[in-house]
């Protein structure tokens, strides 16, 4: 599994980190959007490119085809795709260059697995190339069911259009889920390899384009105060809260194939908990950070059978109350079966076993259907030594805590002790807040807007090599042969509105810890 690659050819595609030329728009492109007339074409990647268009660093050279079985004609796409924007005030500077992107949106129908749809579009983009002056640079995203992944790449080799000749780029963006276990997302590389070279794929992980995430990095290295108290001399342990209110909505037949490790823990978290631990990259090349991460995940220790219920703890959701609504519960759900075992929430006690982390646990919960939809990483401080204080009032100093708020609120803030004015020493617990949106205001955005711009430009730091998606799987494989074989066993139900089950409280209680209560931080 060595996949660090020549890292030569991302260098010298990467124009931001070269030459500071921040802000310069891609190069003349063609995207292909496999699957477009999903959601997540209209939701997500549409609005991204206007939002890069509004920014000007969508290349003024550029296409976009559509393509997906359903008929539909060009004119009928750009419709359907406006319908999925807010609402554009005439004149603006967002109007404008919808006006532009609208006519270079364009549709082609076809079935992935034949042969024949590969020839249409290959004459589709030889036109955009004559016409719009793409210069034969395509991206293809890849945004199908899984299952046509495999074969939609085959036929993209065998149609001759990933080959990158007379410098042209070809490029592949690929959705999650990326396999469904180690073996099959091997498999998946597989495929891939054999039609692409490691600097073609582009692995997305939406978590990635989130600006508090990419935060992370800058938080820990461009900040001289942190980073010599970021090891296990300071830190007693890392909280790992990724909560959601929604339940499984009208992705039922697929969740239930998937459950809430695979769907969230692997990819999203796993990316969180690199970014947290690793090692400062020797620079801000895409593969430097990329061993760094790797090398993290590679330090994670493997569960074995036999620890699973002492470090992992799963829970499904039952009938409950969100923001004031009875919700159902998960079995009652559209498409998913009443017997089902799926998990929709997971807690995980990790042990890092490197220098750095060794006996400070990184513990990570998920869910559907929690309390609240929230996002955040604790860094929990070791106490003060209590002695300076101990013929006085106080009884017990708070650790400090550093909290790294990602979605929805999004920000920093430093927990310390503070003496309460007045004649007896008293200590609160005070803290010190940095909002990103107070700051710097509220730009609209997706968060793909920078997963694709990376693209266009070649830049491979925030998307996942292979080595890394398949240590994500190989960490989680003992855990879902665990429950496979437990069946119902230790699948314990929590009310929708909770923060899941009692169990996921006792994994950090034995560790004498307990859960950022998320209404300390409001
Ligand atoms: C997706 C999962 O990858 O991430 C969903 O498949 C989940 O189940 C989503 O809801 C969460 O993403 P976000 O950006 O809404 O936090």
């Amino acid at each position: 599994m060595n996949d660090a690659p020549a890292t030569a050819a991302a260098r010298q595609t990467n124009p931001k980190q070269d030459n500071g030329a921040a802000g310069r728009a891609a190069p003349p492109c063609a995207m292909v959007i496999f699957g477009a007339s999903g959601d997540l074409t209209q939701r997500k990647l549409i609005p991204a490119l206007l939002n890069l268009a509004r920014d000007n660093l969508l290349p003024k050279d550029v296409a976009v085809i559509g393509l997906a079985r359903r008929p539909m004609s060009d004119h009928d796409f750009r419709r359907k795709m406006s319908e999925g924007l807010r609402d554009l005030k005439s004149q603006s500077a967002e109007a404008k260059a919808w006006e532009n992107l609208q006519s270079r949106l364009f549709y082609l129908s076809g079935d992935l697995q034949e042969s024949a749809t590969f020839a249409a579009l290959r004459e589709r983009l030889e036109r955009c190339d004559r016409e719009l002056d793409t210069q034969g640079n395509y991206l293809f995203y890849l945004s199908t069911a899984p299952e046509l992944f495999g074969p939609a790449i085959e036929r993209l080799g065998e149609s001759g259009l990933t080959k990158e000749e007379n410098k042209h780029w070809r490029r592949v963006i690929i959705e999650k889920p990326f396999g469904r276990d180690l073996e099959s997302a091997r498999t998946l590389n597989h495929q891939l390899r054999n039609v692409l070279t490691e600097q073609q794929i582009y692995r997305i992980d939406h978590y990635l384009g989130k600006e508090t995430v990419q935060n992370i990095l800058v938080f820990r290295f461009a900040n001289g105060i942190f980073e010599p108290l970021w090891n296990r001399r300071y830190i007693d342990h890392v909280q790992v809260t990724v909560g959601e209110t929604v339940g499984v909505e009208d992705r039922g037949a697929y969740y239930d194939t998937a459950g809430a490790l695979r769907d969230m823990v692997p990819n999203h978290l796993f990316q969180l908990v690199a970014l947290i631990g690793m090692e400062p990259p020797s620079s801000l090349d895409a593969d430097a950070i990329r061993d760094e991460q790797v090398k993290l995940l590679r330090s994670i220790r493997h569960f074995s059978i036999e620890d699973v219920p002492k470090r992992a703890v799963r829970g499904q959701y039952g009938k409950g109350t969100i923001d004031g609504k009875r919700v159902p519960g998960y079995r009652d759900e559209a498409k998913v079966p009443k017997n089902s075992r799926t998990e929709t929430f997971v807690a995980l006690k990790l042990e890092i076993d490197n220098w750095r982390w060794a006996d400070v646990p990184f513990y990570l919960r998920t869910g559907k259907r929690l309390a609240r939809r929230h996002t955040e990483i604790v860094i929990q401080y070791r106490r003060a030594p209590h002695l300076l204080f101990r013929n006085t009032a106080i009884t017990a100093c708070q650790a400090n805590q550093l909290v790294l708020s990602i979605q929805p609120e999004e920000g920093v803030s430093l927990r310390f002790g503070a003496k309460v004015p007045g004649p007896i020493v008293r200590l609160g617990g005070v803290t010190m807040d940095f909002d990103y949106a107070q700051k710097f205001g509220n730009r609209p955005s997706t968060g793909y807007e920078r997963l694709l711009y990376d693209c266009m430009i070649g830049d491979q730091t925030l998307f996942r090599r292979a080595d890394m998606s398949e240590l994500g799987w190989a960490i989680v494989e003992p855990i879902l042969q665990s429950w496979e074989k437990q069946g119902n066993e230790g699948l314990m139900e929590y009310p929708a509105g909770s923060w899941g089950p009692e169990a996921a409280n006792q994994l950090l209680a034995r560790d004498g810890c307990r859960w950022h209560e998320l209404d300390e931080c409001d």
